[in-house]
């Protein structure tokens, strides 16, 4: 295992990613993490990130100086390197001005990270203060015309500092570096996988909760379902999952869950049937944040309500991802974060979470999916909002609404599917606006509702931008809406961007 850790740069995420990627298992933590706990894990290697912050700042980041002492190789990435050099007798300046893109290295001696790589190379380079002079028994690697001392290393101590970015995909040869320290200088081996992910969780899982019982609120989205299915695996009808059908579902999905989870996986799960609930409450509802809130807060009750009916629950399994705890950036956030997750819940209920995702990256958990077992459809499900249906009905939304939404959605999924771009739109649905146009149908004048069509591509929803589907796929879309889902009487395709708009309309 390699320990990096966290001094707040941007890429720091990028590089537990890389080395995963070489079959190496990889976490970030924190730099407040203590010596002991890092002792526990037991790491062949360290590294430290970099981070914005000078070293010479009243408040800035340190590491519990022990690790220099832990007899662990240690390499220091820009922040790092200059902590390491300061730690050990050198020299850090600080700059006037930063240092920000592609620069040229030249190598000097032969330095083991670099072994095997041109004398001249391109990095990435992002840093203000700089390291003038290597510490005692520490020598210079590589040189750059504005950063004399680039690298620094001493091999006796196993330390080794690169002022640049080698997890940046600029750095022509920085995956070679990093696998030179993971590999040759730290001894790993490379043989992780998602299957040795599996049987480490499932261990630990079964020694934490031992013969206590799980809770689990699965939605049949892509976390939440292989949580479930890996802490089945684990600890079989020790766990048992709350399904919510709030009525707010796209078609088949509330018995396609049941299906998949209760028959396939035969897993304990209940399944509340609490449509009417939702819909009496949203009855003359049209403001679109007053609908939300009504959703959320009821989703709430209706779990509280099933789970306060079950006995000697201790444990609460949520489908956290690494990257929701990285991207909140500290502990503090960490804890937030959980508490928001479960916010809600009555008081006298104390569970303790259990969150196995948590190290993992959202490509990692649909390998994971796939691998327990979980079918393509929940693998690769593309996002659906919490609200449902009912911010794809604007305004007020009523059940013959959501019939719309529903079946003119379905076709749509289906058509997407059949022309093989499920995987290359990242959302596609439809919505109901609440117009009515006049059209023409069998001689006779309609009046009926208008459908739009959403689709973009995104990478992470914060932006996207249309979709360039084929006019032939959308023309099938369009004709089957319209004769097969009652009072549509027009089909529009929404070709707008976020921002300006958002993905959902409402
Ligand atoms: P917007 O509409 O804000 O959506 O551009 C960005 C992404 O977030 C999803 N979304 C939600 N997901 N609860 C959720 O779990 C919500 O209330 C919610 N609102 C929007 C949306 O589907 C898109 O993927």
């Amino acid at each position: 295992m390699i320990l990096v850790l966290d001094f707040g740069s941007q890429y720091n995420q990028l590089i537990t990613r890389r080395i995963r990627e070489f079959g190496v298992y990889s976490e970030l933590h924190s730099h407040k993490i203590s010596i002991d706990e890092i002792k526990q894990m037991n790491p062949k290697g360290i590294i430290l990130s970099g981070g914005p912050h000078s070293v010479y700042d009243e408040n800035s980041f340190r590491p519990d100086e022990e690790i220099f002492n832990l007899g662990i190789p240690v390499l220091g990435i820009c922040y790092g390197m200059q902590l390491m050099a300061l730690h050990f007798g050198g020299k850090v300046e600080k700059a006037k001005n930063r240092e920000y893109g592609k620069a040229m290295i030249n190598l000097q001696e032969e330095p083991i990270l670099f072994n095997g790589s041109p004398k001249s190379q391109t990095v990435w380079m992002s840093h203000g203060d700089k390291v003038v002079e290597a510490p005692n028994g520490f020598q210079t690697d590589a040189t750059s015309p504005s950063t004399p001392i680039a690298a620094i290393s001493s091999t006796d101590k196993q330390m080794y500092g690169v002022q640049f970015h080698p997890e940046v995909r600029h750095s022509e040869y920085g995956n070679h570096l990093l696998k030179q320290f993971v590999f040759n200088v730290s001894g790993c081996t490379g043989d992780w996988t998602i299957e040795n992910f599996i049987e480490m969780e499932v261990e630990k899982i079964q020694a934490k909760v031992g013969d206590r019982k799980v809770l689990c609120a699965l939605s049949g989205g892509v976390d939440s379902s292989v949580v479930a299915a890996l802490i089945h695996k684990a600890i079989g009808d020790q766990l048992t999952c709350i399904f919510v059908d709030h009525g707010l579902l796209r078609k088949n999905e509330a018995d396609d869950v049941m299906k998949i989870f209760a028959d396939d996986f035969n897993m304990n799960i209940i399944k509340v049937d609490a449509a009417n609930r939702f819909l009496s409450k949203l009855q003359g509802v049209d403001d679109p944040e007053k609908k939300r809130k009504i959703i959320g807060n009821e989703f709430i009750y209706v779990f509280d309500d099933e789970a306060s009916k079950l006995k000697d629950i201790d444990f609460l399994a949520q489908g956290t991802l690494y990257t929701d705890i990285i991207e909140s950036g500290t502990e503090t956030a960490q804890t937030i974060k959980s508490h928001h997750n479960v916010g809600g819940l009555p008081e006298d209920m104390q569970f303790e979470l259990i969150e196995p995702l948590n190290t993992l990256f959202k490509d990692e958990v649909r390998e994971l999916g796939t691998q327990l077992g979980l079918p393509e459809r929940i693998v690769w499900r593309q996002p659906f909002p919490g609200p449902g249906l009912a911010i794809r009905v604007l305004g007020e939304v009523t059940e013959e609404k959501l019939e719309i939404v529903r079946e003119s959605d379905a076709i749509l999924r289906e058509e997407i599917v059949a022309a093989g771009l499920d995987r290359d739109i990242w959302q596609y649905f439809t919505v109901l606006p609440n117009i009515r146009s006049v059209g023409v149908m069998g001689d006779a004048r309609t009046y009926e509702y208008t459908i739009g069509i959403r689709a973009v591509t995104s990478i992470d929803g914060m932006t996207s931008d249309w979709a360039r589907i084929p006019w032939d796929v959308l023309e099938k879309v369009s004709t089957r809406i319209v004769n097969d889902v009652q009072h549509i009487n027009r089909v529009v395709y929404d070709i707008t961007s976020k921002p300006p708009a958002t993905i959902e309309w409402e």
